[in-house]
């Protein structure tokens, strides 16, 4: 497995997707930790990440000396190749012409590290972005490409398989980038990328074999892909020690909670607890109009219900969490760590710390998608697993003002259409999220020889990376125009559709 030093750029998690993608496991951990953990975690190889600071200043930050003595390859990119030269007795200095941006690099010496990219003299696109330079690499390195702005490129020691490079392969930006990592991994450190999700599986199981014992697990299970893996995971491992509590607030999407009753009890066979507190989730909404007033009332009354229903569970000593590994990564400038921080009560239902229950985390190591992965190696529906993010609050916030039991009916009929819709399209794997919004305005309209007054229905589709920023979806017309017709003629209380066409900023997601 390879150490990722972090030395706080923006784009160190995309170094180690790229390495997952190609089988390597990997880990980050911030450049000020890394010494505590070098030794128990044994890298097969080392790469160092970019970061803001200026190597040639004079305490900024450095990796521990140690790990250019324990033999293995190591690998610094942008800030990485700085403090790799400055400590191995190379010259930083801060560059005036600082790069950013685009760049063309060309190829001057043989490499393994460029193996398949080119002979001498082949230019290649990369991504740079840096601020010092280097005016003297350490003993033993050369050059292996330059560019315009930068006569060390990429530089190497191959005798102790030392590499620097000043622009970022991690990028998309950089479009061979992920080969160059991959050269350095598999070719270089010798690694076989075997790291699967099938082997995950594996792993993880027996991992909570042995934390877990004999005791038993609760689980909040909300119908989300990370929930629902979790469990379906814990489960492979400890069987009936699991039992999955579903809180239904009744304000999921139509059908949702008997399609997540079914896949749960009837086909994998794990003891499940629903409750319906949909009366209850309703009755205490009513009169609600203010969108955090709803999430805290949704958030208060989820720890209530959960809680009360764990408590019956004898014997239980873990809670089971969907934790990923975007939550648990330190950054430097945030040393201190948020891993021990329960997700927030809307996504999986944390427990006021009273309860003292221990965690079982299994995917705090994994990315989103390679949950999805999991997901599917576990055997749950493709489809399921590729479900589109839905809020914690769910419907609760789709619904403009007042919340009743009749709108929530009449916006999951609609959210259907348009999902069924989207999905006849082939347009579901293309958006991010997708959903409809309840409006509390009602318009006319002519039906049949009829005069109607009825909701008016919005229509939200963007497309999205991490949910930060969003770019509305471009429908073709006929889509947007037969989900409208549907909706329309199908749901009673809705006579006009319209469609949301703001980007985040200066919108948001959702409309509440
Ligand atoms: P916004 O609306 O802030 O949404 O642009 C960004 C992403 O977050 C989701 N979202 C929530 N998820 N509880 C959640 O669990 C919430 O209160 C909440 N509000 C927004 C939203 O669906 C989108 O994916």
């Amino acid at each position: 497995r390879v150490l990722i030093v972090d030395f706080g750029s923006q784009v160190t998690q995309l170094i180690a997707r790229r390495l997952r993608e190609s089988g390597v496991y990997c880990e980050i951990h911030p450049f000020d930790k890394v010494e505590a953990i070098l030794d128990a975690y044994a890298p097969k190889a080392v790469i160092l990440s970019g970061g803001p600071a200026s190597a040639h200043e004079a305490g900024s930050p450095t990796a521990p000396q140690r790990i250019f003595e324990l033999g293995v390859p190591v690998l610094g990119i942008c800030y990485g190749e700085m403090t790799m030269c400055a400590q191995l007795g190379g010259q930083v200095e801060s560059g005036h012409d600082r790069e950013f941006g685009r760049a063309e690099i060309r190829i001057e010496r043989q490499s393994p590290l460029l193996e398949g990219l080119g002979d001498l003299g082949h230019t290649e696109t990369v991504w740079m972005s840096h601020g010092d330079k280097i005016t003297a690499i350490p003993q033993g390195f050369e050059v292996v490409a330059t560019s315009e702005g930068s006569p060390f490129a990429i530089i190497a020691d191959e005798g102790r398989r030392f590499y620097g490079i000043q622009f970022h392969p991690e990028v998309a930006h950089t479009p061979r980038g992920a080969l160059l990592l991959r050269n350095f991994t598999h070719r270089i450190a010798g690694l076989t990328g075997d790291w699967t999700m099938a082997s995950y599986r594996q792993e993880q199981v027996a991992k909570i074999r042995a934390q877990v014992g004999d005791a038993k697990v609760i689980c909040g299970l909300s119908g989300g892909v990370d929930s629902s893996v979790a469990a379906v995971l814990i489960h492979e491992a400890i069987g009936d020690q699991l039992t999955c509590v579903f809180v239904d607030t009744g304000l999921l999407r139509k059908d949702e909670a008997t399609q997540v009753v079914t896949m749960f009890r009837d086909h994998y066979n794990i003891p499940l607890v629903h409750v319906d507190a949909s009366d209850l989730f309703l009755g205490e909404l009513e009169g609600v109009t203010d969108p955090e007033t709803k999430r805290k009332t949704i958030g208060r009354l989820f720890i209530e219900v959960f809680d009360k229903e764990s408590a019956k569970i004898e014997g239980a000593e873990f809670l089971a969490q969907g934790t990923l590994y975007p939550d648990v990564i330190e950054s430097p400038s945030t040393s201190g760590g948020p891993s021990a921080v329960i997700k927030s009560h809307h996504n999986v239902g944390g427990l006021p710390d009273y309860m003292k229950l221990k965690l079982v985390e299994p995917l705090r190591e994994l990315f989103k998608d390679e949950v999805r992965a999991l997901g599917v190696e576990l055997g749950l529906p493709p489809q399921f697993v590729g479900r589109h993010p839905f809020p914690g609050p769910g419907l609760a916030i789709r619904i403009p003002g007042e919340i009743t039991r009749d709108k929530v009916a009449i916006l999951q009929a609609a959210d259907a259409i348009y999902l069924e819709e989207i999905r006849k399209a082939g347009l579901y794997d293309s958006i991010w999220q997708a959903f409809a919004v309840l409006l509390p305005v009602k318009t006319v309209g002519v039906m049949g020889d009829a005069r109607t007054y009825e909701s008016v229905l919005a229509l939200r589709a963007v497309t999205s990376t991490d949910g930060m920023t969003a770019d509305f979806f471009e429908f073709p017309w006929e889509v947007l125009g037969r989900c409208a017709t549907r909706i329309i003629n199908e749901v009673r209380g809705v006579n006009r559709v319209v469609y949301d066409v703001t980007s985040k900023p200066p919108g948001t997601i959702e409309w509440e």
